[in-house]
This record gives structure tokens, sequence and C-alpha cells, in this order.
């Protein structure tokens, strides 16, 4: 039995408009998704803002009507065995926001232990196994108003695992955390896969932490799958083609669509004024694109030739960073 079967997943929301237009607008948030994840396996869904990524979350997690197509998690039907999956699975939520503030992490966690039933015999080990697993122990005793964001989201995968869940549905785990709190978050998640032994879906707009933590990504777009494979074999579709990087200023963003070459903008120091372009661009095509951008009125500062990323396959699929 697979972990995640979804078919033909489907979800429109009804979209507000404001009076006196009656008519109801439909947005398409998910188009017909389809893919499997397999036990402890670590997988991605991996696209930008507005894909459709917290909604199949929603979906997957009983938390949200489809509006077409099926999924099932542990075997279990997403419409029909809400209740059975909701005691197998656990999730933390896009910007988490249902620790208590006023309590300690300590009491944060036996809450939610009381919530989901956790044996009272069970229940002192498993709040200070977790505590000391995400490195909160010392602090179990201080108020969650007094929590960095970093240690706020930590406690929040600890409340997650309080059911000890088969399955561990992460929205977007590391946004807006600082870069050390991320390095921990993301080793902590590989950890739970390859030492628990837990299956862990999650969801990320960053294409280094899904290449880097990832068994295998679905990159998702407008709520449609464009590719799924493993880090690897995704990056084998930009391979031999290798990706160049071109430094510029005074760089007319507006004409960029017109170029014959799929370039994105990768970075931009707007004090300095500079834009770095990002694309696979030929050997021989190279000088031409340099002219291009020359004629269209930028300064080139630097080209350099890059080993190729998921950013390039992002790139290459849809034509955008
Ligand atoms: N409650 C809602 N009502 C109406 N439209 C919605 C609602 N929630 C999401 N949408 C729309 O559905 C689409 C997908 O949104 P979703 O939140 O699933 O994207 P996402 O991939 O999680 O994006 P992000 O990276 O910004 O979190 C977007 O176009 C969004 O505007
Ligand atoms: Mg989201």
């Amino acid at each position: 039995m697979k972990a995640i079967e979804v078919r033909e997943l489907r979800k429109s929301y009804p979209k507000k408009i404001p009076l006196p237009f009656r008519k109801v607008q439909w947005v398409e948030a998910v188009r017909g998704i389809s893919f499997e994840v397999r036990r402890g396996e670590l997988f991605g869904l991996l696209g930008p803002n507005g894909a459709g990524k917290t909604t199949t979350i929603k979906m997957l997690t009983t938390l949200l009507e489809p509006s077409g197509g099926t999924a099932a998690v542990l075997g279990h039907d997403i419409r029909r065995d809400a209740r059975e999956i909701r005691k197998r699975i656990n999730l933390v939520a896009e910007g988490e926001r249902t620790l208590y503030w006023r309590l300690s992490a300590y009491e944060n966690l036996k809450y939610f232990a009381r919530i989901y039933y956790v044996p009272k015999s069970e229940e002192k080990e498993r709040i200070e196994g977790l505590l000391k697993l995400v490195g909160l122990w010392e602090r179990r005793d201080d108020l969650i108003m007094n929590y960095s964001r970093g240690m706020k989201q930590r406690l929040a995968i600890a409340k997650a695992l309080i059911n000890d869940p088969e399955v561990l549905f992460l929205d977007e785990p590391t946004l807006g955390l600082d870069v050390q709190s991320a390095l921990f978050v993301r080793e902590f998640i590989r950890k739970l896969v390859d030492e628990q032994k837990k299956t862990v879906l999650l969801t990320t707009h960053y294409l280094g932490e899904a290449e880097e933590l990832c068994d295998r990504i679905a990159i998702i777009d407008h709520g449609r799958i464009i590719a799924l494979d493993t880090p690897e074999g995704l990056k084998r579709l930009v391979k031999g083609e290798d990706a160049v990087e071109i430094k510029v200023r005074d760089f007319p963003a507006e004409k960029l669509e017109k170029f014959p070459w799929k370039l994105a903008v990768v970075k931009e120091n707007t004090e300095r004024g500079t834009v770095t372009l990002r694309g696979q661009v030929d050997e021989d095509d190279l000088p031409k694109v340099v002219e291009l951008l020359v004629k269209s009125g930028s300064r080139i500062l630097s080209v350099e030739q890059k080993e190729p990323t998921l950013e390039d396959v992002f790139i290459k699929l849809t034509g955008r960073d």
C-alpha cells in the first residue's frame, strides 16, 4: 500500500467579487493532479506562489473537500474515512498559529497530547522525548510568547509529532526562518524519514531546499504537475545544457519576454541597479545573447557558465524564475 495516492484531484474556489456583480466566478486552484508517495519517502511539492500547494495539502489532510478526483492516505479515502486518516497523520500548516502563546512549551504539548488521547502512562515520556528531539527541553517552561520564530516552528513540528503520525504533512516548513533555524528544521525532517521511518510530504518554493532534502519532487505550477522525478532525474532534463548567468546593469526587464531565449531574473540588486539573468544558452548563441542585451541598453558586468540546478529545470519548464 502506498502512503498517499492521488488521482485527478481538483479544487475550485468561488471567487469573491464585490457587489453588485452577482455572477460567481471560479478559481481553479488544483486542476487534476495525480501522484503517489511511497511509505518512508520524503516527497516535495515544489512550486511558486499560488501554484496550489496549500490547497493540495488541505485536501489530503481532510481539511478541505475536493471538487473532483480522489485521493487516499494510508489506504483510506479522504472523503469517506477522514476520521481514520486524522488519527494517523499530522500537519504543520502554513504559518502555523495554533500554539497557545500564554502557555509554556510543555503545557502546549500536554494540551495536544490530551486532544489526541495519548495514553496518560506515555504522556510524560512522549513530551520529554519530543522536546529533546527539537532541542527545546531546556526552554520547556518558557511561555511561547517569549519564543523566537525558529523556536516556535520547532515546537509546531514537535506538536505535529504528538500522535506519532505515520504520515507528516509540512506546508512551507522553513518559510521566514533565519538560516540557522531553517538548517535545523531541514536536518530534522530528513532524520524523521531516515531514522524514524516517517513518510513526509512537504511543500516549498525553495528549489535548493527541495533539491537537498527530497527523495522525489513534483513541480507544480498553476494547479498542474509539470514534472515529477528524483532531484537527479529532474536535473537530467537540463543535463548537457550548461546554464549561463549574466550580470547586467540598466536592464530593461520589459524586453525579456521578447527574447528568443528562456532567461529569467534570478537576482536583483536594486541599490546597485544590477540584475542577474540565468538560462540555458548554447555556446554558439552566447555572443548573440550578449549582443541583444547590449542593444537593449544593458551594460554587461559578467558572464559565467554554471552547473545546472533545479532552478534551470524550472526555468526551462515554465520560462520563469
Ligand atoms: N480560500 C480561498 N478562496 C479563493 N481562492 C483561493 C482560496 N485559497 C486559495 N485560493 C487561490 O487558489 C490558488 C492556489 O492557492 P494555494 O494557497 O493553494 O497556493 P500555494 O501554492 O500554497 O501558494 P503559496 O506559495 O503562496 O503558499 C491561488 O490562485 C489562490 O488565490
Ligand atoms: Mg501555500
